[in-house]
């Protein structure tokens, strides 16, 4: 870090010198580039490196598998991570080797976490496709296609993802990307039931993986940043019949919803909101994270950021805005509200609280507490009585410029005024930023360890309110100006900005309340972890690698080369005796696809999805990676007047950024849109990107927002950005 200040200080001096004369950049951009520069040369991570004290569970965990199986999403109800099996150890693991893959049909990112039942190996690529193995030698018993529209890509924000199935009783559960719940038999793949479970007029989208609680299916949604009403529900796994909806945020001033939530709604957070236009969803969207504990009876919600992200055009007057960035407590038969903890009120940072949850039992003071474990996206690692939703500590697992600490006393953060950029009207740059210091990327406890693993990110980014806000339907609605916030062309900024970028994995301690150790990694953006009783923990990196390192101290004792960048986490189980680690590889998510250019700090590598498993006697080899093509045909003759080009960018930054990455530098999954040979044909752009002619492929046309000369205009934005890069 010390050693790359002064380059990063020669290039903050030349984000001052250049941003203002560029077509592209604007002064804005350069502001915000400066402070993410400033805030990223403000020291490092606040990891430390002390050794950790085992802490020695009190409680038997929650609803253990059967032998040899991965049987729910997080392995238990308890959502831990933790496996039993100890045939691959730290003294065996060097000699894990491929046992099987299979090649996937899409080359999105894969997020999912397969489920080991009956000798069967269930699990999802992106577009909500599912596939079942036999476990033991990989043979594809059967595949499923919910045929996704290619037009429903553009109702979410962060790819096509999906992170897996339930199974029970039979039967495969899925949550497809355009809001449909399937169930199918889990020995043909054929359809039991299907249920719409959103308003298709909306963006509403669904990545999660389902959770069988109670009898029933609960699933959630996202779209919070298309600003919709999120909510999740629960229905009868047998037959598909909704059992109960539980709204996170209020509806339309005076209307009741006759939902679980509407008691609640009357009672608690309707005053919370300040003047809610009926135009505004408000978000909340509980697209991830869930745990369920037997014995006290309660399903936990993680519910997501606030919709708008600027405050002054959800709700002008203020206030705590519940249920967003919250945890809420709920009964799984009837969806009635218990507790909740609101971890950041009034959320205008995306600082989601649908990061993974983990149920344990931890010694705290000598005392046996029953716990739930989160780091979401706002830095702080939250430990919660998850009796009554009452605070036990929260501490910064990351740096942060956005609070100063959660004061003990009401449990709420202590927030830097300056963070409050609806206020104050200035551009903002926060850590963590708009990706989170952690993100959806599951966590692992160890109960040998007492450790917490987790993939940590340091990604500044700036929030700068827009003062010209236009409702859209086909693009993000959140009060902030993605224009402004765009990265300027100067390469040299561009690589100093890469440069302050950090991943890595931090093993917490949650009773110390401080990291045990943490592994540097070679960016942000890393996969999920598995954690198992022989001590042992497992991570793919956003590079391409799956690794084992020791859970104790984070030393490297075995990895293998992916080919392709790894988002998801690992899972293990046993079939035969024989003991087998499988995960689905394939790079994407939102950091590549919004980013850019920024993200090949971590991986810049084509997308390879594949689901690789792993044994000790495996004897499988995958094919030679092939070298990708390069465009080296010269950029398009630039044109358009200076005006045209900076409607471009508007457009661009609004409505294509979020998938080509941020000023027209692709992060690698989605085409690069400088090298296009339609940025130089006038009529294949407009079929394209009004026209629909690749809407099958997730490229929507977007006539619904622009007009053809929004169109000609972002293309003459691209073609002058193609050549700005190509002169450099
Ligand atoms: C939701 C994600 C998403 C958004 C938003 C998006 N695109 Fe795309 N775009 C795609 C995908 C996916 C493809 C690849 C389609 C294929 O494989 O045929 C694509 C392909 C393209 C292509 C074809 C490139 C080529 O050389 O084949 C163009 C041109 C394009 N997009 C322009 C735009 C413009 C302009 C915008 C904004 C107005 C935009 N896109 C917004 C997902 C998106």
């Amino acid at each position: 870090m010390r050693g790359e200040s002064s380059e990063l200080r020669t290039a903050q001096g030349r984000a001052g010198q250049h941003g203002a004369s560029r077509t592209t950049g604007g002064s804005f951009a350069s502001i915000a580039l400066a402070a993410i520069l400033a805030v990223q040369m403000a020291g490092c991570g606040s990891a430390s490196d002390t050794a950790s004290k085992v802490v020695a569970p009190a409680v038997a965990p929650l609803a253990e598998p059967a032998q040899g199986e991965w049987a729910r999403h997080g392995f238990n109800l308890s959502e831990d991570r933790f496996s039993p099996l100890e045939q691959i150890k730290p003294d065996t693991v060097a000699g894990l080797k491929l046992a099987w893959f299979h090649d996937l049909d899409t080359s999105r990112g894969q997020e999912a976490t397969p489920i080991m039942v009956g000798g069967k190996l269930f699990t999802t690529s992106a577009w909500s496709k599912v596939q079942a193995f036999d476990a033991a030698s990989g043979t594809l018993l059967w595949s499923y296609d919910p045929k996704v529209p290619g037009e429903a890509g553009a109702k979410g924000c962060c790819d096509v993802v999906n992170r897996g199935v339930a199974v029970e009783n039979g039967r495969v559960f899925v949550g497809t990307y355009d809001g449909r719940l399937v169930a199918l038999d889990a020995q043909t793949g054929k359809e039991m039931w299907v249920v719409d479970t959103v308003d298709q007029a909306q963006n509403y989208t669904i990545t999660g993986a389902p959770r069988l609680v109670a009898g029933k299916v609960i699933i959630g949604n996202g779209g919070a940043e298309y600003a919709v009403r999120g909510y999740v529900s629960a229905y009868d796994m047998e037959t598909g019949k909704l059992a109960w909806r539980f709204y996170t945020v209020p509806g339309k001033a005076g209307v009741k919803d006759g939902a679980a939530s509407d008691e609640i709604m009357a009672k608690l957070a309707d005053a919370t909101w300040m003047g809610k236009p009926d135009t505004v969803g408000g978000g909340g969207t509980v697209w991830d994270s869930m745990a369920y504990d037997p014995d006290l009876d309660l399903l936990y919600i993680g519910v997501g950021n606030s919709g708008p992200w600027n405050q002054n055009i959800r709700s002008p007057g203020g206030g705590d805005n519940l249920f967003v960035a919250s945890i809420v407590a709920l009964r799984p038969q009837t969806g009635e509200y218990v507790w909740h903890y609101q971890e950041t009120p009034g959320d205008q940072w995306d600082y989601t609280a649908t990061q993974h949850m983990i149920l344990a039992d931890l010694m705290i003071d000598g005392k046996p507490r029953k716990v739930l474990m989160q780091a979401p996206k706002n830095g702080f690692f939250y430990v919660i009585d998850r009796t009554d939703g009452k605070l036990i500590s929260a501490d910064g697992y990351v740096k942060q410029t956005w609070t100063t600490g959660v004061d003990m006393a009401t449990g709420r953060p202590m927030i830097n005024p300056e963070a409050f950029y609806n206020k104050t009207g200035k551009p903002w740059v926060s850590l963590p930023g708009l990706l989170g210091g952690h993100n959806w990327h599951p966590m692992a406890f160890n109960r040998s360890t007492g450790l917490v693993y987790f993939p940590v990110n340091e990604i500044a980014t700036p929030y700068i309110p827009d003062d010209h806000f236009e409702w859209k339907q086909q693009a993000v609605n959140l009060g902030v100006d993605l224009a402004k916030a765009t990265m300027p062309a100067d390469k040299a900024i561009v690589a100093a900005v890469k440069a302050g970028l950090r991943g890595q994995i931090v093993a917490w301690d949650p009773v110390k309340r401080s990291a045990a150790w943490s592994v540097d990694l070679a960016g942000p953006w890393n996969g999920g972890m598995l954690t198992t009783a022989s001590g042992l923990l497992f991570g793919g990196t956003a590079a391409g690698d799956l690794v084992a390192y020791d859970a104790k101290d984070g030393r490297k004792l075995w990895s293998f080369p992916a080919q392709s960048g790894i988002v998801a986490p690992p899972m293990t189980y046993a079939v035969n005796g024989k003991q087998y680690v499988s995960i689905v590889v394939g790079w994407g998510g939102v950091y590549p696809l919004l980013l850019g250019e920024m993200a090949k700090k971590s991986n810049d590598r084509p997308n390879r999805s594949r689901v690789l498993t792993f044994s000790l006697d495996g004897t499988a080899t995958l094919p030679e990676l092939q070298a990708s093509a390069v465009s080296s045909a010269p950029p398009p003759r630039p044109f358009g007047s200076t005006a045209q080009i900076a409607l471009g960018a508007q457009v661009y930054a609004r409505t294509c950024g979020g998938c080509h990455g941020d000023g027209v530098r692709s992060g690698g999954v989605l085409p690069e849109l400088r090298h296009s040979a339609m940025a130089g044909d006038r009529d294949a752009w407009q079929a394209v990107v009004i026209g629909g002619a690749l809407k099958d492929n997730g490229m929507v046309g977007f006539s619904r927002d622009l007009t053809p000369d929004d169109a000609e205009a972002v293309r003459a934005y691209v073609v002058a950005r193609a050549n700005e890069d190509s002169k450099q």
